[in-house]
């Protein structure tokens, strides 16, 4: 099993309706190829965790690093791992919203959605920079 972690910056003309009609195509071709993972958006920023076979996530991550819907693409980290944090997830997707949510509010809002992963349960060195790296998101305006 194999996961990557990276950012990117979503296009202007990329917002909430297109996102979700892109998540429905997402979701029923990373079920049709056992990938799993979760997208959490906030202020034009993306972070993706993709899991799956490892040629599969190459293939994936192929076209997604092309997508002209987004830029600045980088990836934050890469391993194999044993299991899964987000097995019953063909994408999991969390909408932060705009800035003006409270600090308090934002931490909820993580808890409550890594509450449905295996985040919290599995101790491996994706789960530090995936967070770290959604925080940095979160709480950088
Ligand atoms: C931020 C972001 C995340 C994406 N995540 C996925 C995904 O998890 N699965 C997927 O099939 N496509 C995802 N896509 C869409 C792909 O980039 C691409 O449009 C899709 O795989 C169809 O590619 P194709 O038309 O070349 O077959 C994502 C796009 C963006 C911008």
């Amino acid at each position: 099993m194999h996961s990557l972690v990276y950012r990117s910056v979503a296009d202007t003309a990329f917002i909430l309706p297109e996102i979700y009609s892109m998540l429905s195509k997402a979701k029923e071709y990373n079920s049709e190829h056992q990938i799993t993972g979760c997208l959490l958006y906030h202020n034009s920023s993306f972070l993706q965790l993709l899991e799956g076979e490892e040629q599969e996530v190459h293939q994936l991550f192929d076209k997604i690093s092309k997508d002209a819907r987004h830029h600045n693409v980088t990836i934050i980290q890469e391993e194999a791992r044993e299991k899964r944090l987000f097995e019953r997830w063909s994408m999991a997707f969390h909408d932060y919203g705009q800035n003006g949510m409270s600090a308090h509010l934002k931490m909820q809002q993580i808890d409550s959605f890594v509450t449905n992963s295996k985040v919290f349960t599995v101790k491996n060195g994706l789960v530090l920079p995936f967070f770290s790296n959604a925080k940095e998101i979160l709480f950088s305006n």
